[in-house]
């Protein structure tokens, strides 16, 4: 990302980013080649993680300024950021069992990507709160200079 972000509300765009990256997952696993849908599933998942651990380390405690927040608590976002990576420890899990040349292959890569649209869901809603409450809330409690020095370091440690 080399254009500097203006707000934490513009953050927005990297939820977008992150969400095209899971599309290539997914459009490797339609193509049935497991071997490129892992290697982006790990890719994915390194960002992912990324972004995750930024938001907890630079973003959350500074969030906590603005009070409580209902739908929109630390835990709430914490705890959903558990379950995101817990769901992608399984996917890994039957990435590794495919088997390409089983009789029910094909069934199999549709069964996870059912677990992946579930993923999916969570995902969304989470990224939307976060757009709806926590970007916002952040923007309010910043002042210019502060949201300058906490955009560019979350964007150092967000950077691969
Ligand atoms: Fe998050
Ligand atoms: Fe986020």
């Amino acid at each position: 990302m080399s254009v500097p972000f203006a707000d934490f509300a513009s953050l927005a765009a990297l939820h977008r980013e992150l969400e095209e990256q899971f599309l290539q997952h997914q459009d490797a696993l339609l193509d049935l080649d497991v071997a490129l849908a892992a290697e982006r599933l790990d890719a994915y998942e390194a960002a992912l993680r990324r972004h995750l651990e930024a938001e907890e380390a630079l973003l959350l405690p500074v969030f906590a300024r603005a009070g409580r927040i209902r739908g929109a608590s630390p835990e709430l976002f914490t705890g959903e950021h558990q379950r995101l990576l817990e769901f992608l420890a399984r996917f890994r899990a039957a990435l590794r069992a495919l088997d390409s040349k089983a009789p029910d292959f094909k069934r199999a890569v549709l069964r996870l990507l059912d677990a992946e649209t579930t993923f999916k869901h969570l995902s969304h809603h989470h990224e939307l709160r976060e757009e709806t409450h926590f970007f916002p809330a952040l923007d309010s409690v910043t002042d210019e200079t502060e949201r300058r020095e906490l955009l560019a370091a979350f964007t150092a440690s967000v950077a691969p």
